[in-house]
């Protein structure tokens, strides 16, 4: 069975053909970062046009990659939500129309199911169950994940997400956007003990999240300390290291609660290095295993839509109805 899946619920294009016995057979990604770049941020109209512009030379240029035809396709899959509701709704009309006129199954795939699901794309992926934390742009999330299409919400942020955090405070410390990345590049150069961020919410039982704090606490030492870039750098520092030990914190309490020994970390965060080696050591010293997406497919990419879809149909899902497309869906 192969499916086509296309990505377009923020920022970047992504398309992809999954083959149920060959595998990932292409896939490719447009990222808008130099549009917004100008911005500071995610312009949502700007976003929806250059999706526009750029699907369906990239669907063409994937198939032919994959050295298929779309008669070759047994359904398609795109994003349903949640994301940018001008920019969704481009992929679910392309996506929507690709499979009409062929009568095949469109399915509407939820983003962060597919982000949870990537690392099943990987040689050695994880069995069933499993516990999940889930680390974008807009959401974080403790999930426990019994099999596919079974989750259960454990904890999320109650206000920022991490790479929210990630990217506030990186604009806070003067970085272009994207800042997630940014900020780690500056972090490489910091001093790990000249400021001591809090670890929010993990002096108290539960597995929710708070970074808002870290902000308002990078604000406050950017002020005090002018333009000093060793003292930018060592910020970047502090900051990430304190939402690394935040995260693994509460990751190791999941994972002792349900006892199951093995952790996926994906979404555009889990790209993060110094967070891998903080979760690694972790699950060491817990005799877990951890489970990551390769980089590429950590940030938003069409190959964990195609994947997803592919996992719904070959469950005897027979498509989604309607063309409705949705900003916030609970997993
Ligand atoms: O999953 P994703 O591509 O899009 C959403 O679904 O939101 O995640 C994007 C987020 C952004 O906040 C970005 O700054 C962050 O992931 N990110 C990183 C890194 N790479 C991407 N944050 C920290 N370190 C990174 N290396
Ligand atoms: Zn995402």
């Amino acid at each position: 069975m192969r499916v086509l899946g296309i990505e377009t619920s923020c920022d970047e294009t992504g398309v992809a053909v999954y083959d149920g016995s060959a595998g990932l057979r292409a896939h490719a990604v447009h990222s808008q970062v130099d549009l917004h770049a100008t911005y500071g941020g995610v312009v949502p109209e700007l976003a929806s046009r250059d999706h526009v512009r750029r699907v369906l030379p990239l669907v063409e240029q994937v198939l032919a990659d994959s050295g298929l035809t779309a008669d070759a396709l047994d359904g398609v899959a795109y994003t349903r939500g949640p994301g940018l509701v001008g920019a969704l709704l481009v992929g679910a009309a392309v996506g929507r129309s690709l499979a009409w006129a062929r009568q095949l199954p469109a399915i509407g795939v939820h983003h962060m199911e597919a982000h949870l699901l990537a690392p099943l794309l990987e040689d050695d992926p994880p069995a069933f169950p499993f516990v999940a934390l889930l680390v974008s742009g807009g959401h974080t999330m403790l999930v426990q994940v019994a099999g596919v299409g079974r989750y259960r919400l454990l904890g999320e942020s109650l206000d920022d997400a991490a790479g929210e955090a990630f990217d506030k405070t990186a604009k806070l410390l003067g970085l272009p956007y994207p800042g997630g990345p940014q900020l780690e590049q500056l972090a490489r150069g910091g001093e790990p003990d000249r400021y001591r961020f809090p670890r929010p919410m993990t002096d108290r039982p539960g597995l929710d999240f708070s970074f808002s704090g870290l902000k308002t606490f990078t604000r406050n030492l950017v002020m005090a300390s002018g333009d000093d870039p060793q003292a930018r750098a060592d910020i970047a520092r502090g900051f990430q290291d304190a939402v690394a030990d935040t995260l693994a914190i509460k990751c190791r309490r999941a994972l002792r609660q349900s006892g199951t020994g093995r952790l996926v970390v994906a979404g555009g965060v889990s790209a993060n290095q110094t967070l891998r080696a903080r979760f690694d050591a972790m699950a060491a010293a817990e005799g877990a295993t951890v489970h990551y997406p390769r980089l590429a497919l950590c940030t938003d990419n069409g190959a964990m839509i195609a994947y997803t879809g592919y996992l719904r149909l070959a469950g005897g899902d027979r498509g989604t109805n309607g063309f409705n497309v949705t900003a916030r869906w609970p997993l």
